[in-house]
This record gives structure tokens, C-alpha cells and sequence, in this order.
């Protein structure tokens, strides 16, 4: 060792010092050069090697550079650290606060999770079930058999590599499919809704998508009668749109429900006299229903004699639509935060 070797090394830490920015790469420079092993602690130890005389001029000078480099690491910590708060420092607490951005939840989630609560305090449960669906499930449990025309209007997103399958997948395209899953596996007496995405094949304009939402009833028991329906849903689209709302039922065809309706809702818009809205109707067309027709029961194992029961499925785009005053069922679903905000 060398009084020049002492001179470098001193040189080389001030210059990897001034490259210091983070507290991490100073301990690392630290542990470098004055840790246990670092090469100025090594330098110490060489001096046992050297005769007194060396080990005198040597020795202090290796004590000048590690009392040197100490301080420097000190001033350097503390310009690090970030600077004082408080009285001295510049924190000024009458200064108005940063408000993090807040976010909401979606127009269609808001709506979903306000009907099941009122199906909950009615005492049905909330049941999910998958949108990737058989054939099964989607239309022959549902008493569309296979050759059924009606199965048409909806057979679309069939999953490629399952086309030449026994039972092929869909996208389902009605929650009705949830009323099946539910009855395979439990025995009435039931009463659910079931919220969910499905799929159609729609041309997209104003009140059309290829994707949209349902919300699925089913009460199940000994004896459901089809007045329980009406008193239900009459129940529940008056706590919807208001205590003066007025309820129709229109004879419909379904292959799972029998007899089937429609329930449509006096028009709030125009009340009654015809608009846009209702199409000049007086009357808006809000869910399909009617009692489960026995050969359903009969594809899930219930006995058709001895129970009973309704289903219904409403669109919730539909009902956001009515109730919020939104003309096109696209701005859902495309993600326009001045659309979003207002809700
Ligand atoms: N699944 C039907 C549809 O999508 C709605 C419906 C549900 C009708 C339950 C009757 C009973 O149009």
C-alpha cells in the first residue's frame, strides 16, 4: 500500500458519491467502502504488514480519509431525507387538501344491485350462474327442443371447438338458464333471482346490443300460484317507478312458461296519451313471465304433479334506460366517463 493508493481511492469514492440519489445506492456505497469488508477497513488491516515507520504516515492518512468520508455520508443522508416539516419546514396546513379522484360504480351495477335488494327484502335469494352455457341448459332443459324454430333468434356464439360435441357451448342468450342450474341442484321450496350478462344475435343500434343484462326470477314450492306473480311483480314495479304505476298483462308465448304474459307499464313520460317512448302506446313492455310449464320440471326431476311455480326475466338496460331518461343503450357500454359521472 501507498500514500498515491490512499489519494485514488479517496478520489474515486468522492466521485461515486456525487452519484448518490437514493438512501439505497448510499448504504451500498457505505457497506463498499467502510463495511466489514469494505476497501478502506481492508486498508487497515494491511497496515499490520508494514514496518512502524509506514504504518505511522500510512495509518493517519487512512484516518483522515475515513473520518472524511464519515461526514460526508452524514451530510449526505440528510440531503436525502426529505426536508423538515412543521413549524420551520413549508408545510402549510391552511392550504386546501389534494382530494384523491373517487370512483362510482356503473350505471348497469347500480341498477342490478337496486332490484335484487327489493327481491331480497321479498325473500329471494341472489344466485349467479355462467354465461359460457350448454346447449342443455340454454334450450332443451328449457322445452326448446333441438329442431325448435325459436331457437333461431338466438342460436349464435357457439364456441368453435365444441361445434361437432354431443352438447355444444353457447353464449347463453336468456338467464333462464339460471333456473335450470338451480333446480338440478337443490329441491324447492325456492325462490331466487338471478342477475347476469347475455348474448344475442342483435344488430347494435339505439335499444339493441349483442350483449346485454337479465335479471331471472323463479319461486318454486308446493303451491305458487300465478296471482303470486302478479302480486309480486306488481309489488316490485311499483317500489320501482312509484305507488301510482299501473300494471298490464299481455297473453305471450314461451316454451318454459305456461301460460306466459308480458308486463308492460303505464308510459310515466306521457301517461298514457302516446309519445316516443312508449311509441305511442301509452304502454311500456318490461318483462316476460309466466308459470313454469311442467315439462321443465320433468328435465330437472321434480315431480310436475306436485309442485308449482313462476319465472320472470327483465332487462336491466331497459329499466336504466326508463328510469335515468338514456336514449341509446350504447352509451353503457362505451366507457365515456361524462356519461358515467352522472350517475
Ligand atoms: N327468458 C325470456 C327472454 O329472455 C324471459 C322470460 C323469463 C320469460 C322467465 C318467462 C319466464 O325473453
Amino acid at each position: 500500500m501507498t500514500s498515491e493508493e490512499i489519494r485514488l481511492l479517496a478520489k474515486e469514492a468522492d466521485s461515486r458519491l456525487d452519484s448518490v440519489h437514493s438512501s439505497e445506492s448510499l448504504e451500498a456505497f457505505r457497506v463498499d467502502y467502510l463495511g466489514r469488508k469494505g476497501r478502506v477497513t481492508r486498508l487497515f488491516e494491511q497496515l499490520k504488514t508494514l514496518s512502524p515507520e509506514e504504518r505511522r504516515l500510512l495509518g493517519s492518512s487512512l484516518n483522515e480519509l475515513k473520518n472524511s468520508l464519515e461526514k460526508k455520508l452524514e451530510a449526505k443522508v440528510s440531503s436525502l431525507s426529505p426536508p423538515p416539516r412543521g413549524r420551520e419546514g413549508f408545510f402549510d396546513p391552511t392550504l386546501p387538501g389534494l382530494r384523491p379522484p373517487q370512483g362510482r360504480l356503473h350505471p348497469l351495477t347500480q341498477t342490478i344491485r337496486e332490484i335484487t335488494a327489493l327481491f331480497e327484502r321479498l325473500g329471494f335469494e341472489v344466485v349467479e350462474g355462467p354465461e359460457v352455457e350448454t346447449e342443455f341448459h340454454n334450450f332443451t332443459a328449457l322445452n326448446i327442443p333441438p329442431d325448435h324454430p325459436s331457437r333461431d333468434s338466438f342460436a349464435t356464439f357457439y364456441t368453435r371447438e365444441e361445434r361437432e360435441r354431443e352438447s355444444p357451448f353457447l353464449l347463453r342468450s336468456q338467464t333462464s338458464t339460471v333456473q335450470i342450474r338451480v333446480m338440478q341442484k337443490r329441491k324447492p321450496p325456492l325462490r331466487i333471482v338471478a342477475p347476469g350478462r347475455v348474448y344475442r344475435p342483435d344488430q347494435v343500434d339505439a335499444s339493441h346490443s349483442f350483449m346485454f343484462h337479465q335479471i331471472e326470477g323463479l319461486m318454486v314450492d308446493e303451491q305458487t300460484t300465478f296471482s303470486e306473480l302478479k302480486g309480486i311483480l306488481h309489488l316490485f314495479l311499483r317500489r320501482l317507478f312509484g305507488p301510482e304505476t299501473k300494471i298490464r298483462f299481455r297473453p305471450h308465448f314461451f316454451p318454459f312458461t305456461e301460460p306466459s304474459a308480458e308486463v308492460d307499464v303505464n308510459c310515466f313520460l306521457c301517461e298514457g296519451r302516446g309519445c316516443s317512448v312508449c311509441g305511442g302506446k301509452g304502454w311500456i313492455e318490461l318483462l316476460g313471465a309466466g308459470s313454469v310449464h311442467p315439462a321443465v320440471f320433468e328435465q330437472v326431476g321434480y315431480d310436475a304433479k306436485r309442485v308449482q311455480g313462476f319465472a320472470f326475466g327483465l332487462g336491466v338496460e331497459r329499466i336504466a334506460m326508463l328510469r335515468h331518461g338514456i336514449p341509446d343503450i350504447r352509451l353503457f357500454f362505451e366507457n365515456d366517463l361524462r356519461f358515467l359521472r352522472q350517475f
